[in-house]
């Protein structure tokens, strides 16, 4: 049996993908095979790849189910559509070279009893941090408590269990299916207890505490070893085309004066919403760079989202407006001085790795939870507590990129940026980890 190959099934969207290719590669630099099976849904490039061995499996999405803005029917019905193409492939390669075991992202529930029939170790990757994560277990006692319906007011109520969560920092998915939502979840923390070991892409010196609630939550071996971004040498895993235009237009922009604004591949926002955030990024005299991907603004069935009038002539000289970016590189800009996202976790821990303040915008989900963490815990960026209006986001852009809370928060950052570097030196936490994770994979 080939010890060291590691067969991987990465979740087709951006934010899972990433870092699980990104993980594949850390563990190739160890000296593992990798093969990595994937959906023909969102599939990754295996030229990026040389190499790794793909395998690609039909998930019959049909067009509708593959653009579904509904997250967790998507969620299910990769979960139905691959069990029968995966549990096949699986097969296969095991009856050819032999494998490990099966490194899948967390979501991907129905393969923990695939891997038992096959008697294979399933390791589970959790591409969110373990601070959402943990946040994510409670979620069947904070609707016991009622938590989960509070409106208004009670929305700024603490969660005692949780601090310094706030209700409204509880994850909620948005979905026509809550049935099926917490279906979803069930079977991932279940099938999560049972895989034979939890990765995460934090480390402890930011996580600590949430990584021993996690570990005590599950009882498996737990294994933080990010920033898995600092351990390779580039990404390749973008799903979308990247403009790459910017770099030049802010090699021309002075020394931390760029806002950059993204707000990842998945959130979406009213056309109200687009227009507010337009007229706060205009009203603040600050450059910016801005993505607007495909999809972006709800409800314009594929046409691009129209900038308000007045909006381009009032910009022209200080913005660029792209359709993706190749965010670490922008992030990394010396000419970028404050980000402006969603709160998706590559987002943050990318942007704590280049020391960059935020302005959060969360939507769903881990963003909520990300987001708190970002203002309350690590103090690296603020977020619009009342709403968006553009009075908010004038002063909130400021904030960040002129005033002395901006530059305050930058000092907290090098520590945290220096930390992030540190923990995966020989002898650093997320170095250990590492070690101890080839270690419990080559016990196996
Ligand atoms: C999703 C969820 O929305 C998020 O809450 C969860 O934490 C991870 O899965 P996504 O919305 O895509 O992720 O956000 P994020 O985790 O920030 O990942 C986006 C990735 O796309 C990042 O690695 C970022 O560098 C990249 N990106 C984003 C680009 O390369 N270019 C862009 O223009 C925007």
């Amino acid at each position: 049996m080939d010890q060291r190959r590691l067969v991987f099934f990465p979740l087709p969207l951006q934010g899972h993908q990433t870092p699980m290719l990104q993980l594949a590669s850390i563990l190739y630099s160890k000296g593992f095979s990798i093969s990595i099976i994937h959906t023909n849904f969102n599939s990754p490039n295996p030229a990026n790849y040389p190499s790794f061995t793909f395998h690609s499996i039909s998930d019959n999405l049909s067009e509708s189910e593959a653009s579904t803005e509904d997250l967790t029917l998507l969620l299910h019905n990769l979960n139905m559509n691959c069990l029968v193409p995966f549990s096949a492939i699986l097969s296969e390669i095991m009856s050819e070279v032999g494998v490990a075991c099966l490194i899948t992202d967390v979501i991907w529930y129905f393969t923990q009893a695939v891997a038992d029939s096959l008697d294979l170790p399933r390791i589970v990757l959790r591409t969110n941090n373990p601070s959402s994560f943990i946040a994510f277990t409670y979620l069947p006692l904070f609707r016991e408590k009622g938590y989960l319906s509070a409106q208004g007011s009670k929305l700024d109520e603490p969660v005692p269990e949780l601090p310094p969560l706030k209700k409204k920092d509880i994850p909620r998915i948005h979905t026509r299916f809550p049935e099926l939502n917490d279906e979803v979840s069930r079977k991932m923390m279940e099938t999560s207890k049972a895989a034979r070991g939890l990765v995460f892409n934090s480390f402890e010196e930011l996580e600590g505490s949430s990584l021993t609630l996690v570990r005590q939550h599950f009882q498996i071996p737990v294994f933080a070893v990010g920033p898995f971004q600092k351990q390779v040498q580039a990404s390749f895993s973008s799903l979308l085309t990247e403009d790459r235009s910017c770099i030049p237009w802010l090699n021309a922009q002075q020394p931390k004066s760029v806002l950059y604004v993204s707000f990842g591949s998945i959130a979406a926002i009213d056309e109200a919403q687009f227009h507010e955030i337009a007229w706060g990024l205009a009203h603040s005299k600050q450059p910016f760079l801005w993505v607007i991907r495909p999809g972006l603004v709800r409800g314009l069935n594929g046409r691009g989202a129209p900038l308000p009038n007045g909006f381009l002539e009032m910009v022209t000289g200080r913005s660029m407006i792209v359709g993706w970016a190749p965010q670490e590189e922008v992030l990394a800009h010396p000419a970028i001085g404050g980000f402006w996202t969603h709160c998706g976790w590559n987002s943050i821990l990318e942007s704590i790795c280049k020391g960059v303040p935020m302005i959060c915008l969360p939507f769903f989900g881990d963003q909520m939870t990300n987001a708190r963490y970002v203002t309350d815990v690590w103090r690296v960026g603020l977020r619009f507590e009342k709403g968006l209006k553009q009075e908010d986001i004038e002063k909130g852009i400021k904030r960040i990129m002129v005033e002395k809370e901006g530059k305050e928060m930058i000092q907290r950052l090098a520590v945290l940026k220096d930390n992030a570097s540190v923990c995966i030196q020989k002898g650093g936490s997320s170095y250990q980890s590492l070690e101890s994770l080839v270690a419990h994979i080559l016990s196996f």
